[in-house]
């Protein structure tokens, strides 16, 4: 079966077409970030308007380089939460009327089950079962998966997402939107020791996780200083920083493959593009023999090829919506 796959729950277009046989056959991904950039974050009514503008266009060149026609599409999926309403009911409203036009069964798509099986659309993916860290802007959390569709959830943020955590505190040092490639970046240059964050949650058992306490120790870090921050300072936090929430998640991760008994370890959603991140989990993988696989790193972030394929899962094991649609911004796993 040959799916098209529609993301557009935030603000990222992407739009991909899933083969059965053959793989990914094509995917484009467009970002609205010079969209919002002067307003420092995503404005949702821009963003449900740029998905408008954008969305049909990119399906016609998607199919086109997929080489595939309507005809040979056999299924769509979208994303129907979690996210921003109206941007989640732009792309509901295409994919389901598509799959009408067309004769062929549409499927809502969980974001996050997307992000977690899209390790798997890759050739020598990870088998099931699995324990899987979802690190993005909207979610911070670990699952004992076992299946598509059987995700027990471990642990999670009781507040900031991971990658929320990012933006805010790249805001704070004036280092722009997205946050994360931005501190990643910055850090590189940090030299360690000057500061030191809090490893929230660590102390105490649990797989939950917090950062909006490591968020307000920066911000304590910054009103510490005298005048305007300079670079060398604002390299100094942002590589503290970086080191704590780092440092978090791979205790975390450390303590649930404990736990779990887990021998593979599955890594995605916007964070998990951080090259930091990917070196502490590996050396925590060859220290437990645990195999740590992500998607391929333009798949960390936001896309379609995730949605395709969870979508491409989901039909082929009989779901579809009926003829009605609709967006759920706050779907749990
Ligand atoms: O998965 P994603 O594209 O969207 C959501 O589902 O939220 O994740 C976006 C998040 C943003 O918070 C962004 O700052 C973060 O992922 N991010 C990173 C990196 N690249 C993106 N965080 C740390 N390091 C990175 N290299
Ligand atoms: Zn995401």
């Amino acid at each position: 079966m040959r799916v098209l796959g529609i993301e557009t729950s935030c603000d990222d277009t992407g739009i991909a077409v899933y083969d059965g046989d053959r793989g990914l056959l094509a995917h484009r991904r467009y970002s609205q970030i010079a969209l919002h950039l002067e307003y420092g974050g995503v404005v949702p009514e821009l963003a449900s308007r740029d998905h408008i503008r954008k969305t049909l266009p990119m399906v016609r060149r998607v199919l086109e380089e997929a080489g595939t026609g309507p005809g040979e599409i056999g299924g769509v999926a979208y994303t129907s939460g979690p996210g921003l309403a109206g941007a989640l009911l732009v792309g509901a409203a295409l994919g389901r009327a598509l799959a009408f036009a067309w004769g062929v069964p549409a499927v809502g798509v969980h974001h996050m089950e997307g992000h977690l099986l899209s390790p798997l659309l890759e050739p020598g993916g990870p088998a099931f079962p699995f324990l899987a860290l979802l690190v993005s802007g909207g979610h911070t959390l670990l699952a004992d998966v076992r299946g598509v569709g059987d995700y027990a959830i471990l642990g999670e943020s009781i507040d900031d997402a991971a990658g929320e955590a990012f933006d805010k505190t790249a805001k704070l040092l004036g280092l722009g939107y997205p946050g994360g490639p931005a501190i990643e970046k910055a850090a590189l240059d940090g030299r360690p020791g000057r500061f030191h964050f809090p490893r929230p949650m660590t102390d105490r058992p649990g797989l939950d996780f917090s950062f909006s306490g490591l968020k307000t120790a920066c911000v304590h870090a910054v009103s510490g200083q005298e005048g305007v921050l300079d670079s060398r300072t604002i390299a100094d936090i942002a590589a503290a920083f970086q080191e704590a929430v780092i440092d978090t998640l791979t205790i975390k991760c450390d303590r649930a493959l404990e736990t779990t008994g887990h021998e593979r370890l599955v890594v995605a959603g916007g964070v998990s593009a951080n090259a930091l991140l990917r070196r502490r989990l590996k050396d925590l993988g060859d220290r437990r023999r645990v195999a740590v696989h992500y998607p391929r790193l333009e798949l960390c972030t936001d896309n379609g090829a995730m949605i395709a394929y969870a979508g491409y899962l989901r039909l082929t094991a009989g779901q579809h919506e009926p003829l009605g649609f609709g967006a759920r911004p706050r779907w749990r796993l």
